[in-house]
């Protein structure tokens, strides 16, 4: 087992940003990555279709041996990720938008939460604002279009610029001086939002805290049995990829993404 991959899944390239910071925690294992790019994006998608969308990928991920499936994607973990653990008996590590830190990082007393409208509306971020924001004023900002520019590789263009600055506004407006990038998609997209936003206002992801929750887990620390399944090899592991949308696209985009070339597979339906 502990030489088995860790499956990792988003509605496409987004998920990227998280595994940047997973094989950089977890050098030694071996990681499947799967690119939903054909059904991208699952903002606007209902709860059912989101399901079925990631029990087909888990069903995937599983016949590959994974030890682990990490839901590198904020809209699939509020859809899924309770039906998941409900009908699957291996772990899986979510997502969790920053609400936290953000909340002890800000000194204006506002946070600005960005996610798609399906995060959004999930009744697990009310939750986690309930429980976390206290007296500070947490404003959410809907953003339609943005994963379809990343998935373009549109991570400057103008027209990604234009909705940067549409959706950000409103939180300036209100005075957010910490901003949470709630989709694992905007992570690509930090530089121009910092351009949008100015260098004073903070922007948090969670994928660092991730990599950390899936070393945990691998450990032992945080799954019901305790197993050691930390990859015992002593070089590096690789990321085997997988698009559900074209491979070609992968590859090209995402290679640029990665920063390295990547080969790419189409899912198998
Ligand atoms: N990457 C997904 C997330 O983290 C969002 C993109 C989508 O709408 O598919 O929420």
């Amino acid at each position: 087992m502990n030489d088995a991959p860790i499956g990792v899944f988003d509605s496409g390239l987004g998920g990227m940003s998280v595994l940047r910071e997973m094989v950089q925690r977890l050098p030694h294992e071996n990681f499947v990555y799967v690119a939903d790019s054909g059904h991208c994006p699952y903002g606007g998608k209902s709860q059912q279709q989101i399901i079925a969308r990631t029990v087909a990928i888990t069903d995937f991920l599983l016949g590959r041996g994974a030890k682990l499936i990490v839901v590198a994607c904020n809209t699939a973990t509020v859809a899924a990720v309770e039906y998941l653990r409900a009908n699957y008996s291996n772990g899986f590590v979510g997502m969790e938008p920053a609400v936290k830190p953000a909340v002890a990082l800000t000194r204006s007393g506002v946070v600005g939460v960005l996610a798609t409208v399906a995060t959004l509306s999930g009744e697990k971020l009310h939750k986690l604002i309930d429980r976390h924001a206290g007296s500070v004023r947490i404003i959410t900002q809907p953003c339609p279009g943005l994963p379809e520019r990343v998935e373009a590789g549109e991570l400057d263009s103008a027209e990604t610029r234009i909705l940067v600055e549409r959706y950000t506004a409103p939180l300036l407006a209100g005075g957010a001086d910490v901003m949470v990038l709630g989709s694992t998609h905007y992570p690509f997209l930090r530089p121009l939002i910092q351009q949008v936003v100015g260098g004073e206002v903070k922007l948090l992801d969670t994928g660092a805290a991730v990599a950390r929750r899936v070393e945990g887990v691998l450990a032992g620390n945080g799954g019901a049995g305790g197993e050691d399944l930390r990859a015992d090899r002593v070089g590096r592991g690789g990321v085997e990829w997988f698009s559900s949308g074209a491979p070609q696209h992968m590859q090209t985009i995402g290679s640029r993404l990665w920063g390295l070339p990547i080969v790419a597979s189409a899912l198998p339906n």
